[in-house]
């Protein structure tokens, strides 16, 4: 590459990669490499359906807590390359991450999605429906360390998940692994959000956080070292979004 010429003198030119390791190989440093990415490679290719879903779960109180884009966009994407036909969701709210499932799934496939909190479902639910995916999101309300527990109940379920996104209560991910080691087959993939906390799991421990923060990082740090020392899975732990850890179970 040749150096850039500042009046005669030829100026040196940064290097890129310079002042890289494997150890700070990471490239988001900035909103505007994210917003890069979302306008280059994800915005373009999110449907319809689902920009309108966002559009409006972003303008409740809560609709931060909806997956992001690209973290959608990466699940449609580990469901068409798996070939996932059954699949189960742990934490639903208004329907993001749902509606990019049921998008992904081939005709015949089918999404358990379970959560507390029906009302959040129904905003969502239209959106479904106008897609033409409705029949393949079968919803359960109710807490999902019961439902899981009622699908094991029967034993056409135990290895009968190609694939589980889980996105809800923190502190019941290591319950929540227990039981979707049953229930999804040897092979199969598991997805866990919010695997970095916002960074918290990184923070010296005296830093200070709400009591919330400081109870979701813990059970998150506690579910990474639990995952990684996990002989059952195989782990790929990814710095998107809030961080996503992907699971594939070997025995
Ligand atoms: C971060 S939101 C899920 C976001 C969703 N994946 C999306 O893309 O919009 C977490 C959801 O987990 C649900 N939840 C929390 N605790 C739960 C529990 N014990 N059982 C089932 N759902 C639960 C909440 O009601 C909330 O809707």
């Amino acid at each position: 590459m040749a150096p850039a010429v500042v009046g005669e003198q030829a100026a040196p030119v940064a290097q890129a990669h310079s002042g890289i390791d494997s150890s700070n190989k990471t490239l988001l440093k900035s909103e505007a490499l994210y917003r890069y990415v979302l306008d280059t490679s994800v915005l373009p290719h999110e449907p319809d359906c689902m920009r309108e879903l966002r559009e409006v779960t972003d303008k409740l109180p809560w609709g931060f807590m909806q997956s992001s884009p690209d973290e959608a966009q990466l699940l449609r994407m580990l469901l068409k390359l798996t070939g996932a036909r059954r699949t189960l969701e742990v934490g639903v709210f208004t329907g993001y991450s749902l509606l990019a499932t049921a998008l992904a799934l081939p005709d015949d496939g089918s999404v358990v999605a379970v959560d507390v909190d029906r009302a959040a479902y129904e905003i969502g639910r239209p959106f479904i429906e106008r897609a033409g995916v409705a029949g393949k999101v079968d919803f359960r309300e109710g807490p999902a360390l019961e439902h899981l527990d009622a699908l094991l109940a029967d034993g056409e379920n135990v290895g009968g998940f190609d694939f589980a996104f889980v996105d809800a209560d923190k502190p019941n991910y290591v319950r929540y692994h227990e039981q979707l080691l049953r229930l999804v087959r040897v092979g199969g993939t598991i997805v866990y959000d919010n695997t970095l906390w916002a960074g918290t799991v990184a923070l010296p421990p005296d830093t200070p956080l709400s009591d919330l923060d400081r109870r979701f990082s813990a059970a998150i740090k506690d579910l990474n070292v639990k995952l990684s020392a996990d002989k059952r899975v195989e782990v790929c732990h990814l710095a998107i979004a809030d961080g996503v850890t992907i699971c594939r179970r070997l025995v």
